[in-house]
């Protein structure tokens, strides 16, 4: 099928971007309000952007022109927390979704338990696989017809607590150890069933 992407509606565009550019990780982020309740949602536009400095990305999508509680937070906070999202983690992460207004955490709505982030003032879950505490690097508006449809944020990794076991004493994943769950289009998702090593080439 050949598609010409300015004549598909957005719907149909998130359906064939969402579902080739797939598998997608996880993050569950967290992050405080101005009450300081802890607020957490799931993202999966969600990436590694550099290792010097150490960037993660997030786009979170606006609602009719409204931010989204955690853009709100976070370009408010300047800080948030990344988790990884595991098989035990997907259905509170999925919960977390549910329109939840501003008054309220998903975090104690859920009974999710926190733990006390080490460089910045947003707690993070507990029993993540990790916790990665990040500061806002730069919010970038992306703009369609002259409206923000979305919040891109850079967020520098600061600090890390990765659970017991998933890291090597020379810090590679042990893969037995780590199964991080994978967004795929529409309401799939995947696990890891099978993983295996590929060398990258050392030279042409
Ligand atoms: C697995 C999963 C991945 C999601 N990924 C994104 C995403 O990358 N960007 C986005 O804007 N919303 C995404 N959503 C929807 C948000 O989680 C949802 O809008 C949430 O209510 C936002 O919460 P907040 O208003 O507390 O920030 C995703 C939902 C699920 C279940």
């Amino acid at each position: 099928m050949k598609i010409d992407v300015k004549e598909c509606q957005p719907q149909e565009r998130y359906k064939i971007l969402t579902g080739l550019i797939a598998p997608r990780p996880i993050a569950f982020v967290t992050s405080l309000s101005e009450e300081g309740r802890v607020n957490g949602a799931p993202f999966s536009y969600f990436s590694i952007v550099s290792i010097d400095p150490p960037l993660i990305s997030l786009s979170i999508q606006r609602n009719q022109g409204q931010m989204k509680d955690t853009a709100r937070n976070i370009l408010r906070e300047k800080a948030f927390v990344v988790q990884g999202v595991d098989g035990p983690l997907l259905e509170k992460a999925n919960a977390a979704s549910a329109p939840y207004g501003p008054e309220e955490s998903e975090i104690d709505a859920l009974n999710l338990k926190t733990v006390q982030s080490k460089k910045i003032s947003v707690p993070g879950i507990l029993g993540a696989p990790y916790n990665m505490e990040c500061v806002l690097e730069r919010h970038i508006e992306i703009q369609s017809m002259e409206h923000t449809t979305a919040d891109l944020i850079l967020g520098r990794v600061v600090y890390m607590d990765v659970e017991e076991g998933i890291l090597s004493e020379d810090l590679k994943v042990r893969q037995e150890n780590y199964d991080p769950i994978a967004r795929l289009g529409g309401p799939n998702y995947a696990t890891l069933k099978k993983s295996f090593a590929l060398e990258r080439p050392k030279s042409v």
